[in-house]
């Protein structure tokens, strides 16, 4: 190994530490943003070890450079503005589209070193393999990603899209895969199969993404998370970097985690999503849409404000409307006058509440709510039976009881008990379902007080009248 290989693998090692590290750190909302920082430390050491090497190895030409800084400058630019400019409501796409990006990149990268490599010579098992799974996992990853990046931002129906004979169509595709796989393996010289096996597997990426609904989606972006690692690291292996196999294997590590928290909060099974036979979570028909809860208590903000201000405990359960209103800083805001009257407030989070994992947490950190109050699923449900008032704030699927019972959309999800609590006040602007479309019979109930209106207009009242009672 020459003493610059041996730098620049040192250098990929600190990198690596950086995303490990990184990674851990973002486990609590205390210590996520350095963790964040710390793994783009080790990002920019990577990227800038690359240039220097190949700059040191004079492996580039002119094209080459002008390739690389215009590359750069684009992808920086890009994401310097985009991530300053995106609405918490739309990081769930974006994150997509950096998942369709991440796979597509990888797939290219895999397809250059084939035809660069495959250029008359005869290739080993050992190189073809990686570059098949890379353009294949890629490929899946880039069609289906942009999908459900479509999906998310509304461009696309959030309704499942059913192909018709998607299943022969889906075996057809896989065998043609397989086909590619054999020829490119055994034949390595031939670009039409390596050609055949990228439009394939992009077909596949649409087959498999165009009949899943709405509610699935967070699955599936946390499962196409997990396969551009698997193809970043697959591109490591093709063009022996030792960097992009690790933060390849981890950000597929991490995906595949992910998944399998959030399949288990939408009660989906994983095995079933990777069998492909998802696309019911957003269905609007049944028993459970049908019945509109009719018989629901209006009530108002000065008498939430009573109640509030009588209260010995209040549980607040956010939901995607008071990320929509950005009523953050007034959910705060009241928390803070309950508790300096000594009442008990806590936060209830649902792991899928809102449009992204976390994103109740981020929301309420961004405004600084102690984090001893951040009550996840399992802490919080023992403590609604004792609550005097449940404040549930734009928010309805994680509520929803209809989840107990078979035959709807979201049977099996698990919830947040609110309906246990003394007392239950609902914010939200009308009857609308939620994302799953499953109306929700919560709000019928005896104990149950619906308060028609913003999030934000709401609260602000709520929070001038509970401030008159505690006077
Ligand atoms: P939802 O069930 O989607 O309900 C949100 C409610 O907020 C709606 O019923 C809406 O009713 C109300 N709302 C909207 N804007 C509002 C505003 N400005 N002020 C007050 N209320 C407003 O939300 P949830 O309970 O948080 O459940 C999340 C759902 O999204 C689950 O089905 C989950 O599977 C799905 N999902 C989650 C994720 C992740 S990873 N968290 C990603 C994608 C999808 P009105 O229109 O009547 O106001």
């Amino acid at each position: 190994m020459s003493t610059l290989q041996t730098i620049s693998s040192l250098i990929y090692l600190v990198s690596a530490i950086c995303y490990v590290l990184g990674v851990h750190m973002m486990r609590s909302p205390k210590t996520a943003r350095q963790g964040n920082r710390l793994s783009a430390v080790g990002m920019f050491l990577a990227v800038i070890t690359i240039i220097v090497t190949i700059i040191i190895e004079g492996k580039i030409d002119a094209i080459g450079w002008v390739v690389l800084l215009v590359g750069l400058a684009l992808g920086i630019l890009y994401g310097f503005v985009k991530a300053r400019k995106v609405p918490m409501t739309d990081v769930p796409q974006l994150v997509s589209l950096f998942n369709a990006v991440g796979g597509g990149a990888a797939a290219v990268i895999g397809i250059f070193d084939y035809l660069l490599k495959g250029d008359g010579a005869s290739l080993s098992v050992a190189f073809s393999l990686p570059v098949l799974l890379d353009v294949v996992i890629g490929g899946i990853t880039f069609s289906g990603s942009l999908i459900a990046t479509g999906k998310l931002s509304g461009h696309v129906s959030g309704k499942p899209i059913e192909i018709p004979g998607s299943r022969i169509l889906n075996i057809l595709v896989v065998l043609l895969i397989l086909v590619a796989a054999w020829f490119m393996i055994a034949s390595p010289t031939n670009v039409w199969f390596v050609t055949l096996a990228l439009v394939m597997s992009l077909a596949f990426g649409l087959l498999m993404t165009l009949p899943i609904g709405g509610a699935d989606m967070p699955v599936v972006v946390s499962l196409l998370n997990a396969f551009t690692g698997l193809a970043v690291a697959f591109a490591g292996f093709v063009i022996n970097n030792q960097v992009l196999i690790i933060a390849g294997a981890l950000v597929g590590a991490a995906g595949t985690i992910l998944t399998l928290q959030m399949a288990d909060a939408m009660n989906r099974s994983v095995a079933n999503i990777l069998a492909g036979g998802f696309g019911t979570g957003d269905s609007d028909t049944g028993a459970a849409a049908a019945d509109v809860p009719v018989d629901v208590k209006e009530t108002s903000a000065d008498d939430i404000g009573l109640q509030l201000a009588y209260a010995h405990s209040v549980m607040i359960v956010p939901g995607y409307g008071l990320a929509a209103a950005q009523a953050q800083h007034e959910v705060a805001e009241l928390a803070k006058v309950l508790t300096d009257q000594g009442i008990s407030v806590n936060y209830a989070i649902h792991p899928v509440a809102g449009r992204m994992p976390g994103h109740m947490n981020v929301l309420l950190a961004d405004v600084n709510v102690p984090y001893e109050q951040m009550k996840q699923l399992d802490d919080a449900n023992p403590m609604f039976e004792s609550t005097d008032v449940s404040l549930v704030i734009g928010a309805n699927d994680v509520t929803n009881p209809l989840a107990r019972e078979s035959g709807n959309a979201i049977s099996g999800m698990p919830i947040l008990d609110v309906d246990k609590s003394k007392s239950v006040v609902v914010i939200k602007r009308s009857m609308s379902t939620g994302y799953a479309g499953v109306q929700n019979p919560l709000f019928a109930l005896d104990n149950t007080q619906m308060f028609f209106s913003d999030a934000k207009k709401g609260l602000q009242e709520i929070v001038a009248a509970t401030k008159q009672y505690l006077e």
